[in-house]
């Protein structure tokens, strides 16, 4: 337990990155142009939407509000146990408390299976337990590239009780990045490149505007599986 927090300590060490600038959040000027019809991502070029459409995908409706119930009430005690944290500047996470789980009861057993068989190639070796991520309503999380060390290819995450906006900017070029909306009760998949060349951020709720649209941000819990490095 202690080990593996340890290791997403130094998963969360920002990453050298300035994300995009404030004011560049015009959809005219900035070129937003919609993946597909349910327009989940948004970009700064039309390209580069389109070459990382094969590496982000976030599956509305994923789980039901049942399932996320069920999700809550194993991970709630746990969590009401700690304070958010909030005052470690050089923390790549602002207003959080994390858990993590290695077993479920079989209601959340079944979902995290879906998860995995969407996420990753059978049989592939995963991160074993699974990292639960309670932002608080004023949380929010930095820009930064989860540890290679310890994390393979893909990341795939489930979004309990808030809809949220996550952002990637690619680390040598900041002018290029996606915006993805993460509706409540949704899963998204970061792969390849996506994970690997970009930085990925959850946008605290000032800044939490979707192609011109406020996306409030509650309490937002999170449920991430990741595998190995290969
Ligand atoms: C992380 C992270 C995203 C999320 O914990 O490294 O980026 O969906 N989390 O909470
Ligand atoms: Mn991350």
């Amino acid at each position: 337990m202690k080990l593996l927090l340890t290791v997403l300590k130094q998963i969360h060490k920002p990453a050298v990155c300035a994300g995009p600038q404030r004011g560049r959040s015009s959809c005219a000027s900035s070129g937003l142009s919609p993946l597909r019809d349910d327009a989940l991502v948004v970009g700064s070029s039309r390209e580069l939407v389109q070459r990382l459409g094969s590496q982000v995908d976030v599956r509305t409706g994923f789980i039901t509000e049942e399932e996320e119930g069920a999700l809550l009430r194993e991970l709630e005690p746990g969590l009401k146990k700690k304070r958010y944290e909030f005052d470690h500047w050089d923390d790549a996470i602002h207003g959080y408390r994390e858990t993590e789980r290695a077993r479920w009861g079989a209601a959340c057993e079944e979902v995290m299976n879906r998860v995995r068989s969407a996420a990753f190639p059978e049989g592939g070796p995963l991160l074993g337990p699974v990292h639960v991520l309670d932002l608080d309503k004023t949380g929010y999380i930095k820009p930064h590239i989860d540890s290679v060390k310890f994390c393979g290819s893909t990341i795939a995450g489930l979004s309990l009780l808030s809809d949220s906006i996550m952002r990637l900017v690619k680390e040598d070029a900041t002018d290029e990045w996606v915006d993805l909306l993460l509706p409540r009760l949704s899963l998204y998949i970061l792969r390849d490149q996506a994970r690997y060349n970009f930085t990925h951020q959850i946008l605290r709720d000032e800044e939490s505007v979707f192609n011109g649209q406020k996306v409030p941000r509650l309490r937002r819990v999170s449920v991430i599986c990741r595998n190995l490095p290969g």
